[in-house]
């Protein structure tokens, strides 16, 4: 059994050996000597050749102890020039489609696999807060059903049929947690949280992370009340390990050890700093070159024992052993890779994705456009023709890639131009300018791009985020659109030019007066390779829209945050000077057809504690085109012993039907959809009146109310 041979293993391991299998190293230079001086036990960023090369040194150390190595595959193979890069993960979220998502994940590990990764970084379980962070495109949005559902997704997707599976790669929960909970948007700020918020907010989608069965965690790089998530014992091995039964590996963020010495200042030195993370529960230990030295000291200081050094090292080799690493180690084949690499089948999953991620935010019923009545279009706008926003973040050419590493070819990448050009009938003209960029001031294109659309039928106007906005360290103090878009948008409605706006973007956005003026609105955030072609299918009505948003989007920066579940009984919940709704609310979306709701019921009114509900609802397509609707069911508890959220997404359905079908949809709910976390941190179901509220959106409006008693057993 694996037990036995890790225990004769570490039996065998010096000191070193096993100080050095615990550290992971950056391996991005030609430097590759911490893997025979420092007996490295896992490394990121080296990938092909390189990465063989580095299992090859690992073979002639005394033990011969296979490397891990791990990469950001992010949403798609991100440092792998040529990989399907699919949208980003706020994108993928408003597809509101878990199978979806398993997919993303299968054609990444796909990839991934023959250039020589075995643990991608992804998904990212962050719940979405404040806006003004970098990194909330990176998230799944703002829910923590939703999050966990597809976060356990693309964890099913990575590794597949299980740790032997050698399509498989590891998946990693992170940022583990509370991470996104910055001051005033700034990246790994302290964040100002509870036990009791982390357990009622925070940490459901991580425990689903466990349950789905995540081989790994990433700590995030911020405090929680004073400590940081590096030494937060009662977070790493309490909660997570002891109590969850998490039986991976943890593994910090980039010099998260380094950085309680340096940063934090909670540590004296590096002896101090590696004895708290390893107290605190930490298994690896990403990039602090100084923790082989700390380790040490720290062992001869008496401030840890061995017993310290092997609980680590035991997961970590039961991880290797169980992947097989000692009698195959997984190898980059790059013959395979080039066959593997963005093949035409892993393009059309990309193209699904794409196509699902789009939210139609409004309509006058200018969309969809008739192709063949039409004589010009002008597509203005920054991001109507730049692949880089397109991809968005995690993509080469991103703050994370150094420029040398190279860029994805730009014939793999459709933006919105070329897809407007790929589908307009002949006859069809379609005229660019970008009127202006988002990294300066300039109005010099303006005036240029305005006598374009003066030639128009109907112009798509394309704006959104840049690179250098979005991010790791780059959160931004506003969230207008940035450079001369404002100006550009404003000289479009003052032309009176009918247009539609197309949002590409990595987060949401607030947009100027102007924006008002717009026929419609087509979000797309990074759609990714082929997101123009999805949106071009979406003007031109090929494509019925179907994502629902993901993420509240705010009108004003100031209502930061602005997310749906407030917890309710805010006497005064409004700003004196500005509306608290959202310009559009979570799990709004618009498509081109319409659906009746019909004969919303439970199975049964009154129900004990701990039995599930079954909710039904019939839909019938009542418009003219195929379509999708989203169901979405949400639970309000009525009278709760805390003040707790008016209502929470707690299940949902995506249905597809032709004009005049219809279907009855059937959710189940099960017990812990009723569950609160009380004064005391417990989580508990609360006897009593609740209401099972189901629509189309988030949005009070939306919804129809069903109401349920649950007495006790
Ligand atoms: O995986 C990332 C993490 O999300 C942010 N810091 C660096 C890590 C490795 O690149």
């Amino acid at each position: 059994p694996i037990s036995a041979r890790v225990a004769d293993l570490l039996g065998r391991m010096t000191v070193d050996e096993k100080i050095g299998q615990l550290m992971m190293w950056d391996a991005r230079g030609e430097d590759l000597s911490f893997v025979t001086d420092r007996l490295a036990g896992s490394l990121l960023h080296i990938l092909g050749d390189k990465a063989n090369r580095a299992m090859d040194l690992a073979a002639t150390t005394r033990l011969g102890i296979p490397l891990l190595i791990g990469e950001d595959a992010i949403h798609g193979h991100s440092f792998w020039p040529g990989a399907t890069i699919f949208p980003t993960q706020l994108a993928l979220a408003c597809s509101w489609n878990p199978a979806l998502l398993e997919q993303v994940a299968r054609v990444t590990a796909r990839e991934v696999v023959p250039t020589g990764i075995h643990w991608t970084f992804s998904p990212v379980l962050c719940l979405s807060r404040d806006l003004r962070w970098g990194r909330t495109g990176e998230t799944f949005g703002e829910d923590p059903w939703l999050i966990g559902e597809l976060g356990a997704a693309m964890i099913r997707g990575y590794q597949g049929a299980g740790l032997a599976d050698p399509e498989g790669i590891l998946a990693t929960a992170k940022h583990y947690a509370g991470y996104s909970e910055t001051q005033g948007g700034r990246d790994a700020s302290e964040a100002d949280l509870s036990p009791r918020k982390l357990r009622s907010y925070f940490l459901p989608p991580f425990r689903r992370a466990v349950q789905a069965g995540a081989m790994s965690f990433m700590t995030g790089y911020q405090s929680i009340d004073g400590v940081p998530s590096t030494a937060n014992r009662w977070l790493l091995t309490e909660v997570l390990k002891d109590e969850w039964g998490f039986r991976g590996v943890l593994v910090t963020d980039w010099d998260n050890v380094g950085r309680l010495v340096h940063e934090q200042q909670v540590c004296a030195n590096r002896a101090e700093a590696a004895a708290v993370a390893l107290k605190a529960g930490n298994d690896v230990v990403m990039v602090t070159p100084d923790f082989f030295d700390g380790a040490r000291e720290a062992l001869d200081r008496g401030l840890i024992t061995q017993a310290h050094l092997d609980a680590p090292c035991a997961r970590l080799l039961a991880l290797k052993f169980a992947m097989g690493l000692f009698e195959q180690p997984r190898r980059a084949d790059l013959a395979e890779a080039a066959r593997r690499t963005g093949c035409a089948a892993h393009r059309a999953v990309n193209l699904d994705a794409a196509r699902q991620s789009l939210v139609l935010l409004e309509n006058d019923g200018l969309l969809p456009l008739d192709p063949g009545a039409l004589r010009c279009i002008a597509v203005i706008g920054p991001n109507a023709d730049d692949p880089l926003q397109q991809l968005g973040d995690w993509s080469l050419g991103s703050c994370q890639h150094p420029p040398e590493a190279g860029q994805h070819p730009r014939e793999t990448i459709t933006t919105v131009l070329d897809g407007l050009r790929q589908l307009a009938p002949p006859g069809l003209q379609v005229l660019h300018a970008p009127g202006c960029r988002i990294t300066d001031e300039g109005t010099e294109g303006v005036a240029a791009a305005m006598a374009m659309a003066a030639q128009a039928d109907v112009v798509v106007a394309v704006v959104g985020d840049h690179l250098s906005l979005v991010g790791e360290t780059l959160s931004t103090a506003t969230l207008e659109l940035q450079g001369a878009q404002v100006a550009l948008l404003d000289a479009l409605a003052a032309s009176g030019r009918p247009f539609v706006l197309v949002l590409i973007n990595s987060k949401p956005l607030v947009l100027p007066r102007s924006a008002g003026q717009a026929r419609a609105i087509l979000q797309a955030f990074n759609p990714g390779m082929c997101g123009g072609q999805a949106v071009a299918e979406a003007l031109f009505g090929q494509l019925n829209p179907s994502g629902r948003l993901a993420i509240s989007m705010p009108v004003h920066v100031g209502q930061q945050p602005v997310f749906y579940s407030q917890v309710r009984g805010q006497h005064g919940h409004r700003y004196a000077d500005l509306t608290q709704a959202p310009r559009w609310p979570f799990g709004h979306g618009l498509g081109y057809t319409r659906f009746a709701w019909q004969g919303a019921r439970l199975d049964a009114g009154e129900l004990a504690i701990g039995d599930p509900v079954t909710l039904r609802v019939t839909l019938r397509n009542v418009g003219e085109r195929p379509g999708v609707e989203v169901v979405q069911a949400y639970v309000s508890d009525l009278v709760t012993s805390v003040t707790w959220v008016q209502r929470a997404l707690k299940g949902c359905a995506r249905v597809e039907l032709a004009p005049g079908e219809s279907r009855e949809v059937v959710i189940t709910l099960p017990p812990e959809a009723f569950m609160l976390v009380d004064a005391r941190g417990r989580e508990v179901i609360e006897p009593g009146d609740f209401e099972v509220q189901v629509g189309p959106s988030s949005r009070e409006e939306d919804l129809i109310r069903l109401r349920l008693t649950l007495r006790r057993r």
